[in-house]
């Protein structure tokens, strides 16, 4: 309880929306559970490390800037290793952890920190709490950039996106397949906001959960592979991985939680 505090209140936000609608404390649980989860999290963190490194090595030439969506917690990012490939990595984020700004500031002038709603809906949702006409869900910006980036990534965020937005319209009393069919134009909207750099993109996300009970034996699972299908035709598969996200005795009952985790490359 007392570490999550300290997160939080190490956690800085895009806006007051952001905090409204509860990233930063999703944010501050996300780095305890880092802690907690540490030893079943690191072969998912190392694998993502190295599919960012091989998918930037496949780059024609080295230098510019690497943008890297969902780097406000930048515990699965290989930093150090990308800087040798780039002159800048800008990580975008509607978050930055304490330790994520410490981090950057590690390499002045060449990280930065770039405080944006990926969605383009988080005022429009804290404002209003229904759901957003689809002519804003469907066209989120991108921030403007010192330059635009020879790369970009989003890493382990895609199925995050609409986390938050759905919670905080659980209160509204829209209907669940109103609320479903919104998570879902969020997904989409942001492979077309990936595609529309007409850069070379690395796309890390989980595309299915599983639940299993304290035997072993599978209870449940969720597959969203066909929110996949918009990526464009281009779209190779590059790697895949299963994460352990929630092991033996994380949540109640003894029971334990995994995602498939799909690396793609467009
Ligand atoms: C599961 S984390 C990514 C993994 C994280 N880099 C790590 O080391 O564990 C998902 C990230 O997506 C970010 N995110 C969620 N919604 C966002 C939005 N609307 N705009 C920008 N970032 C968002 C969260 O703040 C969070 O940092």
């Amino acid at each position: 309880m007392l570490e999550e505090a300290w997160h939080y209140l190490g956690t800085r936000a895009a806006s007051p929306a952001a905090r409204r609608l509860g990233y930063v404390r999703e944010a501050a649980a996300l780095e305890t559970r880092h802690r907690r989860c540490r030893d079943a999290w690191q072969p998912h963190i190392q694998a993502t490390r190295a599919a960012l490194l091989t998918s930037a090595d496949r780059l024609e030439t080295a230098g510019g800037t690497a943008l890297i969506v969902g780097g406000g917690i930048a515990r699965d990012l290989p930093l150090a290793d990308l800087l040798t490939r780039f002159q800048q990595v800008v990580l975008l984020d509607i978050v930055f952890s304490r330790a994520t700004r410490r981090l950057a500031r590690r390499w002045p002038g060449r990280v930065g920190c770039c405080y944006w709603d990926v969605t383009g809906t988080v005022e429009w949702l804290a404002e209003r709490r229904r759901i957003p006409p689809d002519v804003l869900v469907s066209r989120p910006s991108h921030p403007e950039l010192s330059a635009k980036p020879a790369w970009v990534a989003s890493v382990n965020c895609l199925m995050q996106l609409p986390l938050m937005p759905i919670a905080w319209l659980a209160a509204s009393g829209a209907a669940e397949q109103h609320l479903e069919a919104f998570g879902q134009r969020l997904v989409e909207a942001h492979l077309d906001w990936l595609t529309a750099w007409q850069v070379p993109c690395c796309l890390i996300t989980e595309v299915c959960d599983t639940t299993y009970d304290a035997t072993g034996q599978r209870l449940s699972g969720n597959d969203y592979q066909p929110l996949l299908a918009r990526l464009p035709a281009t779209a190779s598969l590059a790697a895949q991985w299963e994460w352990s996200i929630s092991p033996p005795g994380e949540s109640a009952g003894g029971g334990s939680d995994s995602l498939n985790v799909e690396v793609w490359e467009f």
